[in-house]
């Protein structure tokens, strides 16, 4: 509806009055009809306006009407929200003159004489310079140049305010309000005093400024007073995320209903990511999603066993093993499982074993070919689908048998991930399956270096399996920044995000790192392939890279920078809101991570007083026997015996009977290694790998220490504290006699204890006879170590653990790391002189009598649990070379394994 200027406020002249009055009788047009009906205006019309000094009153209504006349000097996006979304209605009138910059140039121009005379006065005057002076004057060739190129346009604007309410009182009580929250604004107001009438048309929709209070504006600032930014992410279907911060409402959103359902998170340590992302996943949950979660501190545990979910820990002696070369249920329509497969495993190679050159891909590229070839696993689907799929080290046995000297090298690089300080985690069969509601991988207990491969493991075999079956799921991956490192992982995770929408799938990225993950351009990329993202509270050092990249105005960066646990900005498809993220009492006691609450719950009994130390039984992996490595018989052919099925056991006598009468049989210096043999049958195979090869001979007083007790979880790779002094020193020490002596007295008074039982590792093995005199009396020297090392390695292999070491065993372990260093250096003395045949040298040093007891031990250290091949043991001894080294081949096996080529 039209109005015209509201005749109803205009003290009319009263001549004019009478002038205008026509009286009925004169009027006889058509008009006087109308005038004496009843229209639209007489009907909305107030029966009366009362003007006062500072308010007006309008039926029971009254108003008053305040202008801005000061207005900051700075200020960021949506300003005016507190105006705008204040919580009692107002009305508010702004109107924008454009000015013609032609006539701001003059004045301009005028206003800059005035001030360089000023400032060349006062130089003629040596007075000095008022700083004032000279703002004003850049301020104004700023705005002379701005204006002139066009960037810039000019303008003057004006704000109104009216407020109503029901009485007297209300009125001075909002308008304090008011008043106020214009002033935490810089913005002065006053009241339009004795101006009531003006003002309050001002305010009214017919656009027309009877005040016309202004003020000069140029075009970024103008925008800024535009005041329909708050904006609503309130949809019919989602979960909530939190409150509005802009206008309270709730931000309630499905993030299936995007073109992809990714997000990323970015924010400082501690300003409530993990917090965030839980309440997610505990709220999406609710609507059938199945939650992955990659957890790196172990913080996602309460919430984990409150939903019933999986809690998967990955450390070197943890039940839960992921075997990369998993193949089973990659079986997607169309594609090559055992080509996809390659691809992923040469990526994880990479990050295994470092850059490699050209032919060091080539080399793995066939190894891995023939890896899987070797278990009967080809490009035939069925083969995929039936046989079992090779581990770790079968890779590792193919590189040591080929010829090529980079693939010797390879092997050497990758041997630490399976009998060295990373052994036990990713060098076995699957154990673990997901399809729980709330899957948490958590890699806390594992090495740092580990970390970015048991990422790309842990995702890989994560895609692999839900590309099985089609379900909503969400992957959440803490930390994200550890996969863009690396290249080749930063690609994977690229891929995954690119690809997750056809399986349904959400990926959240996590990063507190925000320099590092932007820097990559993966991570880029995965920042554009995510409708959702999520800002939280940020460091002053990444905001400015936050900005560029998420295109934040000042007032978003000073958000951001001054945000509060839980607050930061959501950007959702095109929308994007200033968010709060609240939780439930019930949901925050799931979730939080503040050490203080949890306390307070753990002693309410709210949540367990411990994560459950999830160490049931550790079940030994079988791995590393010599004759493994033998993958061809001499014609060329596989052996039978290397798939998948059990080669048959040597006959042997019991563990703890034979080890009595061996050591006996030679009693040469050599002898003083000899009692660790037994002890070494119980040890977990991940404890027994390292000692094959140098342990044994290397470190003769600690032989009873080296049963690892696998018992507690936490000492895995890293825990120096649990080593005993001589333990924790990598470095060799020279054993004293008295050393010798006395462990060896210990373990026989141990073993004659526990004669007849099962051994464990706490009762050590059957009693060796007391040392001869002489032996005990002379240390070893370098010279003996090497030749005990051929005689004693070959019968480490077999010795699998069958019995479970007693969870309190006294003797701490030797650790993974420990054994890495004994490895390595064991590599160092050897791989020069002949990489293929480590052992070789050694034979000739080897002095006769430590050939004559290798046969006996050989029966003796098996235990009959294990699989020995019928060929190996008898073999070593005679080829007289080799045995030391337990990986190394004979003479055939090189022929056959160069088919490789
Ligand atoms: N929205 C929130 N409301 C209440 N407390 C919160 C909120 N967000 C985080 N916190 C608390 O702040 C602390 C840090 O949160 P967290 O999510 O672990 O931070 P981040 O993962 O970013 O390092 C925790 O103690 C958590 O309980
Ligand atoms: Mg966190």
């Amino acid at each position: 509806m039209k109005l015209p200027p509201l005749t109803i406020f205009k003290k009319k002249p009263k001549t004019e009055a009478k002038q205008e009055k026509p009286t009925p009788e004169e009027s006889s047009s058509p008009q006087t009809l109308a005038k004496g009906m009843v229209n639209v205006r007489d009907i909305i019309a107030p029966s009366a306006i009362e003007v006062d000094f500072n308010h007006i009153k309008i039926g029971n209504t009254y108003y008053r009407t305040l202008f801005v006349s000061g207005y900051p000097r700075f200020v960021g996006a949506n300003w005016l929200s507190p105006v705008i979304n204040f919580d009692h209605s107002l009305d508010i009138g702004m109107f924008y003159y454009p000015v013609k910059s032609k006539g701001v140039l003059d004045d301009l121009r005028k206003k800059m004489t005035e001030l360089e005379a000023t400032v060349l006065s006062n130089n003629q005057k040596g007075r000095l310079q008022d700083p004032a002076v000279i703002a004003a004057l850049e301020d104004a060739k700023a705005l002379q140049d701005q204006l002139v190129k066009g960037i810039e346009k000019f303008f003057q604007f004006s704000f109104y305010i009216t407020i109503p309410a029901e009485s007297l009182d209300e009125l001075e009580h909002i308008t304090t309000k008011l008043e106020s929250t214009l002033g935490s604004l810089l913005l002065i107001s006053k009241t339009a005093t004795l101006q009531m009438e003006e003002a309050f048309q001002s305010t009214i929709p017919s656009a027309m400024d009877k005040l016309v209070v202004t003020r000069n504006m140029d075009t970024t600032s103008l925008a800024t007073t535009f005041p329909f930014t708050s904006s609503n992410l309130t949809s019919d279907d989602g979960i909530l995320y939190g409150i509005n911060r802009h206008n309270g409402s709730l931000v309630i959103f499905d993030r299936f209903s995007l073109e992809n359902a990714n997000t990323v998170v970015f924010a400082k340590s501690g300003s409530g990511k993990s917090y965030l992302v839980k309440l997610e996943a505990l709220r999406t949950m609710i609507f059938g999603a199945e939650i992955m979660i990659i957890d790196v501190e172990e913080e996602y545990r309460p919430l984990c066993d409150i939903v019933g979910g999986d809690y998967i820990s990955f450390s070197s002696n943890s039940p839960s093993k992921i075997n990369p070369f998993d193949l089973s249920g990659i079986a997607v329509e169309g594609e090559n499982e055992l080509g996809q497969k390659l691809l992923s495993l040469h990526t994880l190679f990479k990050l295994m074993l470092g850059e490699l050159s050209p032919t060091e891909e080539a080399i793995l590229d066939r190894a891995l070919i023939e890896t899987y070839r070797i278990k009967g696993i080809t490009t035939d689907p069925v083969t995929q689908k039936t046989k079992e799929p090779p581990v770790m080290e079968d890779l590792y046995k193919v590189l040591l048998g080929a010829e090529e000297p980079e693939a010797k090298g390879m092997a050497e690089r990758l041997e630490k991930y399976i009998k060295g300080s990373l052994a036990g985690v990713f060098d076995a069969q699957s154990t673990i399956n997901i399809g729980s509601k709330m899957t948490v991988f958590s890699t806390k207990n594992l090495e740092d270096v580990l970390r970015p491969v048991a990422f790309f493991i842990i995702l890989d075999f994560i895609w692999t399996r839900i590309r099985k079956d089609l379900k909503k799921r969400i992957l959440i991956v803490e930390e994200a920044w550890n996969l863009l490192q690396r290249e080749d992982s930063a690609r994977f995770i690229y891929g995954i995000a690119k690809r997750a929408r056809k399986y349904y799938l959400g990926l959240t990225t996590i990063s507190q790192d925000v320099d590092d993950f932007l820097s990559s351009e993966y991570g880029k990329a995965i920042v554009t392939n995510s409708s959702i993202q999520i800002l939280l509270k940020q460091h002053p050092a990444a905001i400015d890279k936050v900005a560029e990249t998420f295109y934040l105005s000042e007032g978003e960066k000073r958000l951001l920078l001054a945000a509060d646990k839980g607050e930061g900005l959501f950007f959702a498809g095109a929308n994007h809101v200033s968010i709060k993220v609240v939780a439930s009492d019930a949901e925050h006691k799931l979730i939080t991570t503040n050490p203080a609450e949890i306390l307070k719950l753990r002693e309410e009994g709210l949540i367990t007083s411990k994560p459950p130390a999830a160490k049931p039984a550790y079940t030994p992996v079988e791995r590393f026997e010599p004759d493994k490595y033998k993958t061809m018989d001499t014609q060329g052919n596989v052996r039978p015996e290397f798939a998948a099925q059990m080669r048959p056991a040597q006959p042997t006598p019991m563990p703890q009977q034979p080890a009595a009468p061996q050591p006996s049989a030679a009693p040469t210096p050599i002898q003083a290694q000899q009692p660790p043999k037994p002890q070494i049958q119980q040890i977990p195979q991940a404890a027994a790998q390292p000692q094959q090869q140098q342990a044994g001979p290397a470190i003769p007083p600690q032989p009873p220490q080296q049963a690892r007790p696998v018992a507690p979880p936490s000492p895995p790779a890293k825990a120096p504290a649990t080593f005993t002094p001589q333990a924790a020193s990598d470095e060799y020490k020279e054993p004293s006699a008295e050393d010798i002596l006395k462990s060896v007295k210990e373990m026989s008074s141990q073993m004659s204890a526990g004669l007849g039982q099962k051994p464990t590792a706490t009762q050590g093995p059957p009693p060796p006879p007391p040392l001869q005199p002489s032996v005990v009396g002379q240390p070893l020297t370098f010279a003996d170590r090497m030749q005990t090392r051929p005689q004693q390695t070959p019968a480490l292999p077999v010795s699998q653990p069958v019995s479970q070491p007693a969870p309190g065993t006294p003797k701490p372990a030797e650790t993974p790391s420990q054994s890495m260093n004994f490895a390595s250096r064991w590599i160092g003395l050897n791989n020069p002189q002949q990489p293929q045949q480590g052992s070789q040298p050694r034979p000739t040093q080897q002095p006769a009598q430590q050939t004559t007891p290798q046969p006996q031990q050989m029966p003796q250290t098996q235990s009959p649990q294990t699989q020995t091949p019928p060929s190996a043991p008898p073999q070593q001894p005679q080829s007289g070379q080799g045995q030391g080294n337990v990986f190394s081949l004979d003479s055939s096996q090189q022929g056959d394994v160069s088919s490789l080529k």
